[in-house]
């Protein structure tokens, strides 16, 4: 793993062992995501699959629902851990998920099981994106 800090390595940590239980027995592909929240807490998800596979659900999405339901509201740091080779970041809707409790230089980490490959702004991977403050005022 490329020098990381202490935090994100506990990020790491976290979304690793929860990866174990993801339920992806239709993709085989299995994910797990950390999320550090304001409170200095670390929440985590993985995805979860059905057989009715529009219904499967993303690792970052039950890590929020995790940091939400404790009643946090602000991301400070985002990390994934996936198999296979690729630098695999957020999906589109995740990023989006992320959005309404993220700021623009939100760290979001991609890591592969031997630790992080990349490292981008949530600004880098959704700019232009739509948010809370556009409801504003409407
Ligand atoms: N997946 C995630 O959990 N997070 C992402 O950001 C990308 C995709 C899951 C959804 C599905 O269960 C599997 O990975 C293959 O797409």
């Amino acid at each position: 793993m490329p020098r990381v800090d202490e935090a994100t390595r506990e990020l790491f940590e976290a979304a690793l062992a929860v990866r174990a239980n993801a339920h992806a027995p239709y993709s085989r592909f299995a994910v797990g995501a950390a999320i550090r929240a304001e409170n200095g807490r670390v929440y985590t998800g993985c995805n979860v699959e059905n057989a009715a596979y529009p219904q499967g659900t993303c690792a970052e999405a039950g890590a929020i629902s995790a940091m939400v339901a404790d009643g946090q509201r602000r991301i400070v740091a985002v990390l994934t851990v996936t198999g296979g080779e690729a630098v695999s970041t957020c999906c589109g809707g995740c990023r989006q998920r992320i959005r309404e409790f993220g700021d623009p230089q939100t760290p979001i980490y991609a890591a592969g099981l031997e630790g992080v490959r990349g490292s981008f702004t949530l600004d880098e991977l959704l700019p232009h994106s739509f948010g809370p403050e556009n409801l504003r005022g409407s």
